[in-house]
């Protein structure tokens, strides 16, 4: 039984608890049809005041797939918020009619501020730069089901390391491994926050390398993980302009990288990986995707047994 009654950060998860989410998430892909009932009389309440293709609709189908039903908003303007509303008071009201809420905000701290107050269980789908644990878990099991360790690897990370949150964790996720190494790439600019630096890598005595060039660090990489440049982050347009085309993935350029290397995106993209890509059988961002629905089950199941116990 999960130890944590509520994932708001990836930072939350134990090894223990990760383990035995992903665990759950990898007998869901082996045999799906066999959890289509195990949410039957259960509602998910999908609070999304952000846009999403991906958490919410991965996070709908999962609750579908398990038998229960979902209601929900995904556009704020469509609920009371636009009356005045509080996110407390919308979120503890949402929490009287369901069992479970999965919640995306722009404000940092919005899913913390929603579990003091809700009565059902929370799940952070996202609160601005700040986390994005759901897609740390789609993560892991991707490269479980991929790689099938989480040991090991040499992984690289590249694009917008500064206000990539799903970087943050993964990188803070990954730090539990053994004998993983970490190459670090992007613009002088986008470099990976000190402070993530510190509790990932300083915190337990992990070492990095820094690029800024991705064409020169393909060739002997385990895992590369590409990040789009976010746009809505940049204070700067100019400053914004100027980076977004720092890197882009060709099919020309993996001819470097090793037979079995994977590329993860948590998407969406818009140019660092070429379409071309696409078909090549290290491109495994859309089976993420989908790992993503099966994870999310795992995570409502963990969850509604964790709150029930
Ligand atoms: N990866 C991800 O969070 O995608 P969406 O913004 O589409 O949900």
């Amino acid at each position: 039984m999960l130890k944590i009654k509520k994932l708001l950060s990836a930072d939350d998860l134990s090894k223990e608890d990760l383990m035995e989410i992903i665990e759950l998430g990898k007998e869901i892909v082996k045999s799906p049809s066999d959890f289509s009932n195990s949410c039957n009389g259960k509602l998910l309440g999908t609070l999304f005041f952000e846009p999403s293709t991906r958490t919410r609709l991965s996070f709908e189908s999962a609750m579908s797939r398990l038998g229960g039903k979902v209601i929900g908003f995904s556009d704020a303007n469509s609920s009371s918020s636009q009356k005045g509303e509080s996110l407390r008071d919308t979120v503890k009201t949402v929490s009287q009619y369901v069992d479970i809420i999965a919640m995306r905000h722009p404000m940092e701290g919005a899913a913390k501020l929603a579990s003091e107050t809700a009565d059902c269980p929370i799940i952070n789908a996202g609160d601005g730069g700040h986390q994005h644990p759901t897609q740390t878990l789609t993560d892991i099991l991707t490269i479980m089901e991929t790689k099938n360790t989480l040991e090991g690897h040499k992984i690289g990370i590249c694009g917008d390391l500064k206000y990539g949150r799903t970087v943050h964790s993964l990188l803070k996720v990954m730090s539990m491994f053994d004998n993983n190494e970490y190459v670090l790439i992007s613009p002088d600019e986008l470099k990976l926050p000190d402070n993530v630096k510190k509790f990932v890598f300083e915190d337990n005595n992990l070492e990095y390398e820094e690029r800024t060039n991705l064409d020169d660090s393909l060739e002997d990489l385990d895992i590369l993980y590409m990040t789009r440049i976010q746009k809505e982050r940049f204070f700067s347009m100019n400053q914004y302009i100027r980076l977004k085309d720092s890197y882009v993935l060709t099919k020309d350029k993996l001819k470097k990288a090793k037979d079995d290397m994977i590329i993860l995106h948590p998407l969406p993209r818009v140019n660092e990986i070429s379409t071309d890509v696409d078909k090549d059988p290290r491109a495994v961002y859309f089976k993420q995707a989908k790992y993503g629905m099966y994870v999310r089950m795992a995570l409502i199941l963990k969850l509604l047994e964790a709150n029930n116990a």
